[in-house]
């Protein structure tokens, strides 16, 4: 069976520093990957090459066999491959509803452009109702995002993602700055929209370890720009130096 999104012996090289080193990964169908490990291990970057917003010094990126390896996000999300975005693309000024739709709008692409008043699109509308209701944001449409509370940002965040229908969707520690009560209602508001959604596989990047322990079939673990282990969570969980390694507490990890 093809993955739905590979790396292949991929390297990554910020001038004399090797960032990623040989990653060979790959993500099912059906899958919900995590990718753990500490500061400086070559996360961001490992998502950055499988985004297509860096191209890979050594090796390729595949999404559903075919290459990907820099294309850029916005050809990236055509083909079914969506990053959910930094909160700081959330603008203070637009309401949930006007967000969501922006999303939509630039998923339906230039054609949805022909027609003067989007706002009144009744099929633009019509999607927006259907993302905010799976998100749980239909009672917030009309509320500006600025005044959302800090989980409803980092729904409303993820819930722009979905609304480029997606097949995988990478979250970045989709709820860093939310309270540990938050979290796991974030968790599984995302993992239920994405299944309502269709989304086939999410590989999420998240340093809370309580997270990754709950809801990841698969861990993957980088150190030092190498893949540590790659492994389902009861045998992560069982080796207590990879999850010292992990969390920063034991270094010198070479490969
Ligand atoms: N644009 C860049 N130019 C030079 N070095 C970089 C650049 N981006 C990252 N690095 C370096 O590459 C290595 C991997 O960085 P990366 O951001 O991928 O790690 P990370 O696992 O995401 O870390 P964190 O947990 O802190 O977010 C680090 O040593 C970092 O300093
Ligand atoms: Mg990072």
């Amino acid at each position: 069976m093809t993955a739905l999104l590979e790396t292949k012996t991929v390297s990554k090289d910020y001038g004399a520093l090797r960032a990623l080193s040989n990653v060979s990964i790959a993500i099912e169908a059906e899958e919900l990957v995590s990718v753990v490990g500490p500061n400086g291990a070559g996360k961001t970057t490992l998502v950055n090459l499988l985004t297509g917003l860096l191209t890979p010094s050594a090796g390729d990126v595949l999404f559903m066999g075919e290459s990907i390896a820099g294309i850029g996000p916005v050809r990236l999300a055509e083909r079914g491959l969506v990053r959910s975005f930094q909160l700081i693309q959330i603008f203070p000024q637009l309401t949930v509803a006007e967000t969501i739709a922006a999303a939509v709008v630039s998923r339906q692409g230039k054609r949805w452009r022909l027609f003067a008043t989007l706002a009144s699109d009744h099929a633009v509308r019509t999607r927006v109702a259907q993302v905010a209701e799976i998100f749980g944001l239909q009672h917030r449409l009309a509320t500006s995002a600025a005044i959302l509370s800090q989980g409803e940002k980092k729904l409303l965040d993820v819930a722009s993602a979905f609304a480029l229908d997606p097949r995988v969707i990478l979250l970045d520690e989709p709820t860093s700055g939310v309270s540990t009560a938050e979290k796991h209602g974030i968790m599984q508001t995302l993992i239920a929209a994405a299944k309502r959604a269709g989304v086939q596989s999410i590989l999420l990047v998240e340093h809370d370890m309580d997270l990754v322990a709950a809801y990841s079939h698969r861990i993957i673990a980088l150190a030092e720009g190498c893949v540590l282990a790659d492994l389902p969570p009861a045998q992560f969980f069982a080796d207590p130096r990879l999850i010292e390694s992990v969390i920063g507490k034991r270094m010198g990890q070479r490969c």
